[in-house]
């Protein structure tokens, strides 16, 4: 230390020493925080919404909203029959594939696939959903890196011998080559709440199931495109690709999509799906 600052040390070292430990203190309480906002995925979203909800949140739609006529150009029977058909045998058709190719896919149709996901119904037309799409080969990296060590628990230690047991038959595991193969992960998010530049809350009425319709749209809007995807929901994950994605703690993950051409000597588990009589109830 030079010798001329001895003398200020020696007369104000007591207020150094309070500086320094104030800045640690803060810095320490800004580092918990952001690991507490990466962590804290446990909490029930309908609780977070009860407790801030209040009479100041924004109204989900403007009070004098316009209502205009409905355009519609009616099929005819047989029309209507053959579409039905062809939409069943394209629906039918859609597997969930484990192994892709690396082949490249137009950004064009990853947009017109999200563009269809985000017209699905929503409560109170709130829209809660973020897609974030991601083809940078780095970023799949540190994806894969999250995943496969939380599946590699989730497979050893959480998951348990029945849930175990009962995937073994789809030969699935801890390694996802196809996060780091498939040249498009979709990643879904839910928005628990909305949140405007001025601090206002906007109510997400049955945020759940309305992306859950958006997802399945987006599914079946992959499949009519012509591509594949794998439906996961990795275990444990979601706060930190979250954060790695840099999506705020009010959006929950949903799904992860990889998205893209079957591998060529792709192979699926030979399921059959249960017929109509199951699943229908008819009082006619
Ligand atoms: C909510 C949900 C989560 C799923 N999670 C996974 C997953 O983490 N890993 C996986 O390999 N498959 C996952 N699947 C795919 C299912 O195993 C698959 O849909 C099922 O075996 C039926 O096969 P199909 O999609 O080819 O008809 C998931 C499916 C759903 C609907």
């Amino acid at each position: 230390m030079p010798s001329e600052l001895l003398p200020f040390f020696s007369k104000y070292w007591h207020y150094v020493i309070l500086g320094i430990a104030s800045y640690c203190l803060v810095n320490f309480l800004w580092n918990r925080k952001k690991k507490s906002e990466c962590e804290n995925e446990n909490e029930n979203d309908e609780d977070i919404f009860d407790k801030t909800a209040d009479e100041d949140d924004l109204p989900a739609l403007p009070k004098d909203l316009e209502h205009i006529s409905f355009v519609y150009d009616r099929p005819s029977e047989e029309e209507m029959k053959k579409r039905s058909r062809e939409f069943y045998a394209i629906s039918n058709a859609r597997r969930t594939i484990r192994f892709f190719s690396p082949d490249p896919v137009p950004i064009g149709v990853i947009h017109d696939i999200i563009g269809a996901a985000g017209t699905a119904p929503s409560g109170a037309h709130t829209e809660p959903w973020t897609f974030v799409v991601v083809s940078n080969d780095k970023m799949k990296a540190k994806i894969r890196e999250i995943v496969e060590r939380e599946e590699q628990q989730n497979y050893l230690k959480r998951m348990g011998k029945k849930w175990t047991r009962d995937l073994t038959p789809l030969k699935t595991n801890w390694v996802k080559d196809y996060l780091t193969v498939a040249p498009y992960l979709i990643f879904v998010f839910k928005q628990t709440y909305g949140i405007l530049p001025d601090g206002r809350k906007k109510n997400h009425y049955y945020h759940e199931m309305s992306v859950a319709i958006a997802c399945g749209v987006l599914l079946t809007a992959i499949q009519y495109a012509g591509l594949v995807t794998l439906t996961s929901t990795p275990l444990n994950c979601g706060p930190a690709l979250r954060c790695l994605l840099g999506r705020p703690p009010l959006e929950k993950l949903c799904l992860l999509l990889p998205v893209g051409y079957p591998a060529i000597d792709a192979t699926v588990p030979n399921l059959h799906r249960k017929p109509l009589a199951d699943i229908l109830v008819e009082f006619t």
